[in-house]
């Protein structure tokens, strides 16, 4: 979807910002940058939308020359949140969030509708908010709108540099879930800068650390705690090292002794007692019973961290659950996994050879 291509940046005065860049961001796929700063990671940004132009080096997106694209265009099809809130002060909030589609000329019918379904999305109501100025929001609810105002023309890619740096932990958090839910819907291909490692790994689907404006490790979150590849991403990845953290695809069991076909299920061909986890022939996850009764939303999303698996477990009383990844089971994860993966993590941490 964007491909970097040796991609450096040398600013007029001689810094090396970025240093033959190689990268490819999926479609569809949250990356999130991050490393100290002046590490290069806002000049990477910009380059996308051609904010700034490489020296030299090649960026496509589809597979095209970012230089062969209008740059009008290329920037409407772009989505980019600033660090700070930018919105316009003497505008209401519609008129911000309808920038790039007024631009761009959609109906006025149209414009409306988009305006109403974005601000629903993020749990601002339209008939309360979308008239007032930016002054009469707080900080939180103008930073959604900022992402709104990124969002409104549908573009395929988001930017977003520290679009959440300037705000408390509550509203940062909630913001988070946000773009995680709206990435789920609305499949973006998302570039987000950070300075958090909490927010970082917790966002991400994969992360890529720079640093001197190069790229040191850029792989899945629980990749960079597992196999951190020098001493400066284990430094800078630091205590998220904890056990807790680490995604559940890393632990679970992925023999899913457990899962049932729905045809075993039909013909009654399994132990009635206990837990089963049933699939259809794809593998389409369908449902956990136990003892006969069908449980609500049991189900771990592979990308949970273990810290948070704690909760189903408890609600579900059970010890065993499946993992789940676009609606398939891809195994299954149960008390006996996490106990033997925290005593097993604790004995290498403390230094016990086993
Ligand atoms: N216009 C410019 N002229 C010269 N040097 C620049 C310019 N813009 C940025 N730099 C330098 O390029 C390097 C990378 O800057 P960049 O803004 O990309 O870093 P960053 O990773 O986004 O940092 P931060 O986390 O502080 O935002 C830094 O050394 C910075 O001082
Ligand atoms: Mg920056």
């Amino acid at each position: 979807m964007i491909q970097f291509e040796n991609v450096s940046k040398i600013y007029s005065d001689g810094t090396e910002a970025v240093k033959r860049l190689n990268l490819t961001v999926e479609k569809g796929e949250l990356l999130t940058l991050i490393g100290p700063s002046g590490c290069g990671k806002t000049t990477t940004m910009k380059m996308i939308n051609r904010l700034i132009e490489p020296t030299s080096g090649t960026i496509r997106i589809h597979n095209q020359d970012v230089l062969d694209y209008n740059i009008h265009e290329l920037r409407w099809n772009i989505g980019y949140v600033l660090q700070e809130i930018a919105l316009f002060p003497h505008m209401t909030i519609e008129e911000n969030i309808t920038i790039v589609p007024e631009m761009k000329k959609w109906n006025k019918q149209e414009i409306g509708r988009r305006v109403d379904q974005l601000m629903k999305m993020v749990g601002l109501d339209p008939e309360k908010f979308k008239n007032r100025r930016p002054n009469e929001l707080s900080g939180g609810q103008q930073q959604r709108v900022g992402v709104l105002r990124a969002l409104a023309a549908d573009p395929d890619i988001l930017l977003m540099d520290e679009p959440f740096s300037a705000l408390d932990p509550i509203t940062r958090e909630q913001l988070q879930k946000d773009i995680r839910a709206l990435q789920k819907e609305i499949q973006k291909t998302i570039v987000f800068v950070t300075h958090d490692i909490d927010e970082a790994m917790a966002l991400g689907d994969r992360v890529c650390l720079m640093k001197d404006g190069e790229i040191v490790q850029v792989d899945k979150p629980q990749q960079l705690i597992l196999q951190p590849n020098t001493e400066f991403v284990r430094d800078f990845i630091g205590e998220k090292k904890s056990p807790w953290q680490t995604a559940v695809d890393v632990i679970m069991d992925q023999s899913k002794s457990s899962v049932i076909s729905h045809l075993q299920f039909e013909r009654k061909n399994f132990n009635p007692n206990g837990v089963y986890i049933i699939v259809d022939d794809n593998n389409q996850y369908l449902g956990t019973y136990k003892d006969g009764q069908k449980l609500e939303h049991p189900e771990l999303p592979n990308d949970i961290q273990l810290v948070h698996t704690t909760e189903i477990f408890l609600r579900n009383e059970i010890d065993i659950l499946p993992v789940v990844k676009h609606n398939k089971v891809i195994g299954t994860l149960s008390y006996g996994d996490i106990v033997h993966y925290l005593d097993s993590k604790t004995k290498m941490e403390n230094g016990v050879v086993q």
